[in-house]
């Protein structure tokens, strides 16, 4: 493998690696003041994730102000009022990864994809939700002022 096509070889097999290993987002203090996408968020697609049972799960944990869904979780605080306790910034580090501020927070990191352990294999790579989702969320939590 000391050819050059070897070595042309040895670094196409590890640049996925090496892109796997970045951030997808650039933390600044305890926000992500950065959009993820070009796109704003859209608060009513935001809400219908957090209330879907199979895309957010949000309610598992959290109660909030949805009147229409029956059983909500209370392991996590009501987000009631979210929008006026922190910033878009600070909403959007949260949802990507909540462990960076808490590392032993019981909510998942919705847009990570390294340091996790098992992981589907077809979950592979993916973070939980997409960009835009994480968008859609943060905007909808942004409506929420006490
Ligand atoms: C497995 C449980 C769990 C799930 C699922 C979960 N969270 Fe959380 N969340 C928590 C906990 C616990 C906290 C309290 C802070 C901490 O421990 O990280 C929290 C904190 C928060 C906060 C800050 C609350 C405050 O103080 O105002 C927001 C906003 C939030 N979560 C939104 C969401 C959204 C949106 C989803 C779904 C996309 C979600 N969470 C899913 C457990 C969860």
């Amino acid at each position: 493998m000391r050819t050059p096509a070897g070595v042309a070889v040895a670094i196409l097999l590890f640049l996925p690696l090496l892109v796997a290993a970045q951030e997808l987002y650039t933390v600044v203090g305890d926000a992500v003041p950065t959009p993820l996408t070009d796109v704003p968020g859209n608060p009513a697609n935001g809400r219908a994730i957090i209330a879907n049972r199979q895309v957010g799960l949000c309610l598992l944990c959290h109660t909030g102000p949805f009147p229409e869904e029956r059983f909500q979780g209370n392991l996590a605080p009501n987000m009631s009022g979210a929008g006026s306790r922190w910033s878009e910034g600070q909403l959007r580090l949260r949802l990507a990864d909540a462990s960076r501020l808490n590392a032993a927070s019981i909510m998942p990191a919705y847009y990570r994809t390294t340091g996790l352990s098992r992981v589907a294999s077809a979950a592979q790579g993916k973070p939980l939700l997409a960009a835009q989702q994480i968008e859609d969320v943060v905007a909808f939590l942004r409506t929420l002022k006490e």
